[in-house]
């Protein structure tokens, strides 16, 4: 089975989507994985926290995929990281649904191209990871619909779990409909604050209702995680010894131990 498109989602903003693609993206290819990771956010932080520009003067964005003005082997960039490679993007991605309308296929573009990426054997990726925005909009469907799996981050935070039931929601109805085989890889609890109670309290109900869904490891609230984007670095780079950087290498494993089965298999 091949599980190696991988988005990172949650309709909810600011619960560590983009941290979490970023460093595991960068954990993945310390393990020696060659890495895509494709900004579907038109705000582009995927894009400069792994140093590249979001500015809109660049061609080579998902955005030109998907509206149809390039291949998507011309937009693949090189970052400054080994085996780790970006597909950028900008604000004018937010203009790709009303741009659009007219086409009846167009939750199908993302999957189509990175079918094409995938059956090119030049470009061989062990993972894909998407980065998608804080919405239930066209992009995010159209990440649904190429993704074989999905990573949720869910914050240990009061409503965390009711926003929760609306992205079950859509992931069911995106599988009915659209795309049979799709997955809910892993719950990830991110911001973690072990002096809160609130935090225990959501991490518990999390694990008593999603069970073995939940990664055992959570990220911890850790400020140095939030000081690498601006250094446009994973914090794995920026500061491999803190607590965030231990616990995203712990979630690496844990995520990289899902597929081993197959690999030993293979
Ligand atoms: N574990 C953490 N500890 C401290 N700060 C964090 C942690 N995870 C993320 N942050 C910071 O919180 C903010 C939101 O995180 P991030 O951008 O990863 O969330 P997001 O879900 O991608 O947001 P959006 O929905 O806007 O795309 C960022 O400033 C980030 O640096
Ligand atoms: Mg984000």
């Amino acid at each position: 089975m091949n599980r190696k498109i991988i988005s990172v989602i949650n309709q909810k903003g600011g619960v560590g989507k983009t941290t979490t693609v970023i460093n595991l993206a960068a954990g993945l290819t310390m393990k020696g994985k060659k890495i895509l990771v494709i900004d579907l956010d038109p705000q582009g932080n995927a894009t400069t926290g792994l140093g590249l520009s979001n500015t809109t003067d660049s061609d080579q964005t998902i955005y030109n995929v998907l509206n149809g003005n390039k291949e998507i082997s011309e937009v693949i960039q090189s970052t400054s990281f080994e085996n780790l490679d970006l597909i950028s993007s900008n604000v004018d991605l937010s203009g790709l649904e009303v741009e659009t309308a007219g086409d009846s296929r167009r939750a199908f573009k993302l999957k189509d191209e990175l079918v094409a990426i995938l059956n090119n054997s030049g470009l061989s990726y062990d993972y894909i990871i998407i980065d998608c925005p804080p919405s239930l909009s066209l992009l995010t469907v159209m990440a649904l619909v190429a993704s074989d799996a999905l990573v949720v981050p869910l914050q240990t935070e009061f409503f965390a779990l009711e926003g929760l039931t609306q992205l079950i929601k859509t992931i069911e109805r995106i599988k009915a409909n659209l795309n049979p085989s799709l997955d809910i890889r892993g719950i990830l609890l991110t911001m973690y604050d072990k002096r809160n109670k609130l935090s225990g309290e959501v991490e518990a109900e999390a694990r008593n209702y999603f069970k073995d869904k939940v990664y055992t490891t959570a990220i911890p609230r850790n400020v140095r995680l939030s000081e690498a984007p601006s250094h446009g670095v994973p914090v794995l780079i920026y500061d491999s010894a803190c607590p965030g950087s231990k616990a995203y290498f712990n979630f690496t494993e844990e995520f990289l131990n899902q597929d081993s089965p197959v690999e030993s298999a293979a």
